[in-house]
């Protein structure tokens, strides 16, 4: 994670590389730093916390510099961990991780140089500033450094009197962009497409010079090459939050629209050649984590119910060391917003290396994912700020519930089509709103449970985890059936329940969980179509949504859920874009 910027140009940097950093926040938020190139020196300006910490090294001279904003690894959250990080006269920022820092350490401190942090990254300025000694030539100098290093970086490397910045990328995602006032570096496009027109995405191993005389890339061996950059669109800046107190209550409300656009924008998939794929497709694997997790937990509902092919859904974390075996004729859905989560790219590259085809959904046109991956079928969200994810969920369920209609397609059955969905979203949005008054219920609480069977499950768990990462509650999801196999044993008067019941056949079955924590003091909350149901005497408060096919339902049941946390993150004084410890991004393993 972190964000990492870089500019040179004839503008001021200062204001380029905060207006750039700020943009990048989404990526790590526990300190940032800038540093500038002035008269051949290097000021550099650093702070614990956010970016708007950094206000005093706006007015900074100089025409270049680096930025970054941090998520820590290693080293505390302090204004000594905070990057650019400096020895000699190189000075870097960093975005990765670097796995043999501490042996690389060891030989720097036998060598009597002292460091003036806790992190990995300050070893690659000490490494590259021996090598600047006796190259002479930064870019040389940045190559061998890197050439020790193992583990994902990210670089932007500055050196006293020499006006350039080195860029070097291996496992972290690193972009190069040209303007007309400059070039520039970041980790994501939506830093530099404000004053960018074209830009490139580096390939791990490549590395890049910026000068006045343009951006020149570089590859493994640093031969010069020629790369097309692509144009920069409007639609890559960074969205702003309008007339919203947060985004993430902005992407709540961006949901409906969310599913329309990625529904309408879905290639067919009965004409395409992923059509062939999918006839030929006999198991179905599915990598991600964390929300992109629970999409394929619905996914697997759907597929297996209608399509009848068996899916097994991985957490890529996990995947990546279980030696997992992949039979002939699988087929690997590797799901992730941001298309740059550590653990999805390492699954779905042993995915591939196994054997499998690979298929990406993503909602970053120009992501590692998309560029790994076989077949690509976009999201199309929009871009998603806040930290808990939830448009992009709801725009998976989209994709996933249409890939497995043409799973389904393919084998001569028949499924319901997902078309009517986007209106239905928007139907339940607009009576999700009564959730703002189940807040006081759950301040208080001590944990939190989410309950449902089948795809209800999948959106209790969805539910759960929205609460715990911006409420900080503890908070489980779980199988309604399995409660009371053990965990029956944490319900109490201070612990607030969230039933999800959207399948009539396991209607009844749930309702026996209900009545099991209302018996043991515990205050129902309910996520239902059914009217009868919301009247329950153990009901204390409901949101009705709209009937749908019932392994569809999580991608309606779901908003109420979203909306219920970020309510309850807002009552407990959180802030619910930025939570604490957290990153929108996790490019690091
Ligand atoms: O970008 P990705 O979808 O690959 O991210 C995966 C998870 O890190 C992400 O879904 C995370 O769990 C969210 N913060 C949850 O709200």
């Amino acid at each position: 994670m972190c964000g990492i910027v870089g500019y040179l140009g004839e503008e001021r940097a200062a204001p380029v590389l905060l207006d750039g950093l700020e943009k990048l926040e989404y990526r790590g938020y526990d300190s940032a730093g800038v540093a500038l190139w002035q008269d051949k020196k290097i000021a550099v300006v650093r702070r614990k916390g956010r970016v708007c910490e950094l206000v005093c090294a706006r007015s900074l001279a100089g025409n270049a510099g680096v930025g970054h904003t941090r998520w820590a690894t290693h080293g505390a959250p302090s204004e000594r961990n905070a990057h650019p990080h400096r020895f000699g006269a190189v000075c870097l920022v960093h975005n990765g991780i670097l796995e043999n820092a501490a042996a690389l350490k060891e030989e720097c401190l036998a060598r009597g140089e002292v460091f003036s942090s806790d992190t990995d990254s300050e070893v690659a300025a000490h490494l590259m500033n021996a090598f600047l000694a006796e190259e002479s030539d930064l870019l040389r100098a940045v190559k061998r450094a890197c050439e020790l290093l193992s583990g994902s970086y990210a670089f932007a490397v500055l050196a006293e009197g020499r006006e350039e910045i080195v860029c070097a990328r291996m496992h972290s995602p690193l972009v190069v962009a040209r303007g007309t006032d400059g070039v520039f570096a970041a980790s994501d496009l939506c830093a530099v497409a404000a004053e960018g027109r074209s830009a490139y995405v580096l390939e791990d191993g490549e590395f890049a010079r910026l000068t006045k005389e343009g951006a020149e890339l570089f590859d493994s061996a640093l031969r010069p090459v020629e790369r097309t950059f692509f144009a920069l669109a409007a639609q890559q800046a960074a969205p702003e939050k309008g007339s919203f107190a947060h985004f993430m209550r902005k992407e709540i409300e961006e949901v409906p629209s969310a599913i329309e656009n990625t529904l309408s924008g879905l290639p067919d998939l009965l004409n395409s050649h992923l059509y062939e794929v999918l006839c030929q497709t006999e198991y179905l694997h599915i990598v991600a984590c964390g929300t992109a997790y629970h999409s394929g937990l619905c996914m697997k509902a759907v597929v297996e119910k209608f399509a009848r092919v068996p899916t097994q859904v991985f957490v890529a974390s996990e995947y990546r060391y279980c030696d997992p075996i992949v039979p002939e004729h699988t087929l690997t859905v590797a799901i992730s917003q941001s298309g740059e989560t550590a653990d999805t790219l390492a699954a779905a590259q042993l995915a591939l290396e196994r054997g499998s085809r690979l298929l990406a959904v993503t909602n970053v046109e120009h992501s590692s994912l998309n560029r790994l991956a076989q077949h690509v079928l976009p999201t199309r969200a929009g871009r998603e700020v806040a930290v808990a994810a939830t448009k992009s969920f709801n725009a998976q369920l989209a994709v996933l519930y249409s890939l497995a209609a043409a799973l389904a397609a393919g084998r001569g059955r028949r499924v319901p089509s997902p078309a009517a969905l986007a209106v239905l979203a928007r139907e339940t949005l607009c009576a999700s709103g009564r959730v703002a008054a189940w807040t006081p219920y759950f301040q208080g609480a001590r944990s939190v449970f989410f309950l449902g069977r089948g795809a209800d499950r999948c959106a209790a768990l969805e539910g759960s985890l929205k609460l715990k990462e911006i409420s900080y509650l503890p908070s489980e999801g779980y199988a309604a059936g399995e409660l009371k196999h053990g965990t029956l044993a944490l319900v109490d008067g201070a612990t607030p329940v969230v039933a999800v019941i959207t399948d009539p056949q396991l209607a009844d079955k749930t309702m026996n969980a209900v009545h099991e924590v209302y018996a043991r003091g515990a205050a129902v909350f309910l996520v239902t179509p059914f009217e009868e149901l919301c009247a329950a005497q153990e009901v204390t408060a409901s949101v009705r949504i709209p009937r749908c096919e019932p392994a569809y339902s999580p991608i309606l049941s779901v908003i109420p859920l979203q909306l219920l946390a970020y309510h309850v993150s807002l009552a407990l004084g959180h802030d619910p874009d930025k939570p604490r410890n957290l990153a929108k991004s996790v490019t690091v393993e």
